[in-house]
């Protein structure tokens, strides 16, 4: 039998490249070894945007449109949606009951969290007691399959800790070995900082999506930063420097093509704009075949849409034998 592996994110719409060379790609990989259950976790996003759902079905519908595109392939994988899968949440009241609070307060994520909320103004009610269970529904999406392996940015890795925990506390309340201690799986990729040599994100307008056609792409890649100290183009340059589009070379392009960029770019033999519209294109060919499926599932959206249901009800049945273990061991009606 294979192993399982869990993992989710939240709907946040289209997503970027750091998405798919952070994580996307590394699940893309994992699905032939593992028996594989990839989560959009709604039920997350309600936690700090429970007043901004207007879009969430589109949301969704995005964000499993590009696992479909990047490669996730829903007959190797199953692909659901977390409130489509109730038994999660009757998993997460079992597992409230046994987490001490404090290993939730002390959570290093939510704790960011809160500081942010905290510091933006009017804003300290809105740490909501669903908010502090953040942590827990995580842990219940694993166990709700009992995964093996949760692969998940280094970010996430507290969570699974705590997952391990309140799995191990679960077996010893219940005098059980029913639940396993999931591993996390640090996903192993490069990590592709934004156009402007920050992180890459969506709220910070220096994201190339998935979605963004080879145009636009290519314009996004002009913008990004280079070597600052290059005045002229016969300038001898200093790729190691070169804080955003010579880091795209070595994530995009081979060894020789690297190689030939860093020569001439040391040698003054190549312009930061030459260089840029090379590596707009060569990104552009990495991704062609992702944006013909994409643009296949968005003329299909009924296609999506199956393939969304099916997943949560194939999902769902095997946490309906989990949950009727569990309420057997806490010994419920
Ligand atoms: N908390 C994760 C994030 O914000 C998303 C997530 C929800 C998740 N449930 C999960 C990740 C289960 C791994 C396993 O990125
Ligand atoms: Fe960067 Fe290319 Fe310009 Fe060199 S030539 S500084 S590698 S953009």
């Amino acid at each position: 039998m294979k192993k399982k592996i869990m993992s989710g994110m939240r709907p946040t719409g289209k997503l970027h490249l750091g998405h798919y060379l952070g994580v996307i790609d590394n699940w893309v990989k994992l699905q032939d070894e593992y028996d594989c259950y990839f989560s959009v976790a709604d039920w997350h996003a309600l936690t700090t945007k429970y007043d901004k759902t207007e879009t969430m079905k589109e949301d969704v519908l995005n964000v499993v449109m590009d696992w479909l595109a990047c490669g996730i392939d829903p007959e190797k994988s199953t692909i659901y949606v977390q409130s489509l899968v109730p038994e999660t949440a009757e998993l997460h009241i079992y597992l409230s009951m046994i987490t001490p609070q404090n290993w939730v307060e002390r959570d290093p994520t939510l704790k960011d969290m809160a500081k942010i909320l905290k510091s933006k103004e009017g804003m300290a009610s809105q740490i909501n007691y669903g908010l502090m269970g953040y942590p827990v529904l995580m842990t219940a999406d694993i166990l709700t399959f009992n995964a093996d392996c949760v692969p998940v940015g280094i970010d996430q890795v507290a969570h699974v800790e705590l997952t391990r925990d309140i799995a191990r506390r679960f077996n010893n309340v219940y005098n059980t070995d029913f639940f396993v201690e999931p591993q996390p799986k640090l996903n192993n990729c490069s990590l592709i900082c934004g156009l402007d040599g920050n992180k890459m994100g969506k709220s910070f307008n220096n994201d190339i999506k998935i979605s963004d056609t080879a145009e636009i792409t290519a314009k996004k890649v002009m913008s990004a930063i280079t070597d600052r100290s290059r005045m002229r183009k016969d300038d001898p340059g200093h790729p190691d420097e070169c804080e955003v589009a010579f880091k795209y070379w070595k994530i995009f392009g081979n060894n020789s093509e690297i190689e030939t960029v860093k020569c001439e770019c040391e040698k003054g033999l190549r312009g930061c704009a030459d260089c840029k519209r090379q590596l707009g294109a060569k990104i552009n060919e990495r991704l062609a075949t992702i944006r013909e499926k994409r643009a296949y599932y968005e003329n299909n959206p009924h296609e999506v849409e199956r393939i969304i249901k099916e997943g949560s009800e194939k999902a769902r049945v095997e946490a309906q034998k989990v949950l009727a273990e569990v309420r057997k061991l806490v010994k419920m009606y």
